[in-house]
């Protein structure tokens, strides 16, 4: 409003520097004009000293008057000048270096873009195939396998176990006592009755189950968490076809490996020593009152 306003420039940025970089050009192609003039004169000039005044008339330099070798010596600067202006200026001056650079930055460009798409799909097939893991197998902190297996994991026969441990038997107790314990419908019926002082959740699938009062019986694994729930070490005691469905779901194993191998129809399924880490172990020697030497083991799932 007040003062003088400041006068806008009517080209662009771009624009002004063609045209200076145009008076650049013109500046050296007139500094390498005078310098020839100059170059022209001053040999001329050195001609006429040697040869009309006499200045070091006698003075050779390997068999040459000194003059010729002067004016050689300022040819090849000239010579020098003229590459400069019309040469290196051309392929090595600003301009090209910014060509070059403008080149390379897109390259550059192109690659990091390229890269940055590859990351996203990697990153977002890791986040899809672990976010399904997780959905199908979202771990239940606490909830534990308990099972007794032979070298060759079989677990049991004709709906029975294969051996007799008393110390197995008692730590089985000992771990499951105050516990919901939950089994598949042929385990929970190979018990004379149901065991006391624990929850027991059996697993079937037919609707109407009938079991003795006190029983939960529920239709699949899932429920079967669920009616554990508010337990903090909920075991699964088995069978077979059980432990196979819950071994994802599970955080602890707790195993009793008989060392020797069996005939059986039912088996644990392999751990995997990829996602089980074994974080205890005590050997039991074979004695008078266990006919089999075995092993207590712990196996705590890693948390990846
Ligand atoms: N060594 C050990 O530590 C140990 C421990 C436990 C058991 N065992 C042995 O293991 C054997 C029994 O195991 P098993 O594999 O034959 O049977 P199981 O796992 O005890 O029970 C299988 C039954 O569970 C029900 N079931 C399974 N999956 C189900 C699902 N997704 N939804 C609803 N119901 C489901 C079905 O009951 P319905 O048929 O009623 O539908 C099925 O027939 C016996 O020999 C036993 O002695 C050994």
């Amino acid at each position: 409003m007040f003062g003088k306003k400041k006068p806008v420039p009517q080209i662009d940025r771009e624009q002004m520097e063609l045209i200076q970089n145009a008076q650049r050009r013109i500046k050296q192609k007139r500094r390498l004009y005078i310098h020839f003039v100059i170059f022209l004169i001053g040999a001329v000039f050195l001609i006429v000293l040697n040869t009309v005044i006499g200045v070091g008339e006698t003075t050779k330099i390997a068999g040459m008057d000194w003059f010729v070798w002067a004016i050689l010596g300022w040819l090849f600067l000239f010579v020098y000048h003229l590459f400069n202006v019309f040469i290196t200026h051309k392929f090595m001056g600003k301009a090209w270096e910014q060509e070059q650079l403008d080149k390379l930055v897109t390259k550059q460009k192109e690659r990091i873009a390229q890269l940055e798409k590859t990351i996203d799909s990697d990153t977002s097939l890791v986040t899809k195939s672990s976010s399904v893991e997780e959905k199908k197998t979202p771990i239940v902190n606490g909830l534990t396998l308990i099972v007794a297996a032979g070298e060759n994991d079989a677990i049991g026969k004709d709906n029975q176990l294969i051996w007799h441990l008393s110390d197995d038997l008692r730590r089985f107790k000992a771990l499951t006592s105050g516990h919901a314990i939950i089994m598949g419908r042929k385990t929970f019926e190979s018990f004379p009755k149901p065991l006391p002082n624990r929850k027991h959740i059996v697993i079937s699938r037919q609707k109407d189950y009938q079991a003795p009062n006190g029983v939960i019986v529920v239709n699949n694994l899932e429920d079967a968490i669920d009616a554990s729930k508010g337990d903090l070490q909920p075991f699964v005691i088995g069978g077979g076809e059980i432990y196979k469905q819950a071994m994802p779901f599970a955080s602890k194993i707790e195993l009793t490996r008989v060392h020797e191998s069996f005939d059986a129809d039912t088996f644990f399924p392999k751990i995997d020593p990829s996602i089980w880490k074994e974080t205890d172990k005590t050997f039991h020697s074979k004695d008078a009152g266990h006919e089999y030497s075995f092993s207590f083991l712990t196996y705590e799932k890693y948390k990846f």
